[in-house]
């Protein structure tokens, strides 16, 4: 445990704020230990992964715990299949590329996104087609209340776009120690998005020939002419959720704005593109002090350096009431504010 920890590298955003104690645990029985020998009635706890989803807007003054649990072990495999379990403090992509070594299909086109893997099925990570809940069998937790372990299967995850059990019902109940994967040897590319396949031309890849390689080297550039790298310009990826909204609405909508990206959903309604609309009410590229709205992705959020989480969290207000103005839809922030 050390007192008084600056945090700023331990979000992507960069933000500089300090925990009054902070705690590091490596491996599952650490965990277990920690939260026997602790309880949290009397302080705030915050477990961080990447720190790749966080806003920080203010210090920090309970216990923040630094989820470093690290490993990859095969669980079980046969001539098509592969059972990954993979601990919590991992860094994602390493995770990624490490599959790709290997020949283990499946998360390829989840190349290059920032954070840990323990955070993966917190928030259901996707791009490009595929989202991380049709890839994880179990989901192995510390209940930080009794210190006991508990495995979630997947339907028991409750997996949605952008979210699940861990962020909604039993939020800042878990310690989540190690996630499984069941990835494929002979892969069944996700190609539908537009992007991909662009760039994969652009890349003079025969799509009948493609490998999994081919494919994340075509999200990695995709990632990296739009997205901001975190390592230069702090960032916590898309700030806003992509709103989704009912037929109805949606028609509404159309009338008025007949270029606006619409994905319809299968189960009804509309996914509407958040970047769209931030960019079409004017913020794209909106720069104040040291921070801003990304100039190449609006829905991405940027501290170019020193900006608070306040100065943010304001800045993301802001865009939010303006999209509601001219829209009439309310965006939600898909990142956690502290
Ligand atoms: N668009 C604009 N202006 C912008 C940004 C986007 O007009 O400034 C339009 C694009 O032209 C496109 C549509 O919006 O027609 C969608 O844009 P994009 O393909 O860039 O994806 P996104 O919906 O903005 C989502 C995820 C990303 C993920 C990408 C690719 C959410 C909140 N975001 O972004 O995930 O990488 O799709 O699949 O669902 C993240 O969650 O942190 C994240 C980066």
């Amino acid at each position: 445990m050390k007192n008084n920890i600056n945090l700023k590298e331990y979000n992507t955003f960069g933000i500089e704020v300090f925990a009054k104690e902070f705690y590091s645990i490596n491996s599952a029985l650490d965990a277990k230990t920690f939260f026997l020998q602790e309880n949290f009635n009397d302080r705030e706890l915050l477990i961080i992964g990447g720190g790749s989803n966080l806003l920080f807007t203010e210090d920090f003054n309970g216990a923040v715990v630094h989820n470093e649990i690290k490993g990859t072990s095969v669980e079980s495999e046969n001539e098509n299949e592969v059972l990954l379990k993979v601990g919590a403090g991992e860094n994602w992509h390493e995770f990624v590329l490490h599959c790709i070594n290997e020949g283990y299909a499946g998360l390829e086109n989840l190349s290059l996104i920032p954070g840990n893997v323990g955070a993966s099925p917190m928030q259901n990570i996707g791009a490009y087609g595929v989202e991380v809940k049709d890839l994880i069998t179990e989901v192995e937790a510390i209940r930080i209340r009794d210190a006991e372990i508990v495995t979630f299967s997947n339907p028991e995850c409750e997996f949605d776009y952008r979210s699940s059990i861990f962020k909604t019902t039993c939020k800042n109940e878990y310690f989540i120690t190690s996630v499984t994967f069941k990835l494929t040897k002979s892969p069944v590319f996700n190609i539908s998005y537009g992007a991909i396949k662009s760039q994969l031309e652009h890349n003079n890849i025969d799509i009948q020939t493609v490998n999994i390689k081919d494919i994340s080297d075509a999200v990695i550039t995709i990632r990296q002419s739009k997205l901001p790298d975190p390592k230069e310009i702090g960032n916590s990826g898309s700030f806003f959720k992509n709103p989704i909204i009912d037929n109805d609405t949606f028609e509404k909508l159309k009338k008025t704005h007949k270029d606006m990206p619409a994905y319809k959903l299968p189960k009804g309604g509309y996914k509407l593109a958040a970047g769209w609309l931030i960019e079409k009410t004017g913020w794209k590229g909106y720069t104040e002090g040291n921070y801003g709205v990304h100039e190449k992705q609006a829905l991405v959020l940027v501290n170019y350096g020193g900006a608070t989480g306040l100065e943010i969290y304001d800045l993301s207000e802001r865009v939010l009431l303006s999209v509601e103005n001219k829209f009439g839809i309310t965006l939600e922030r898909e990142v956690n504010i502290i």
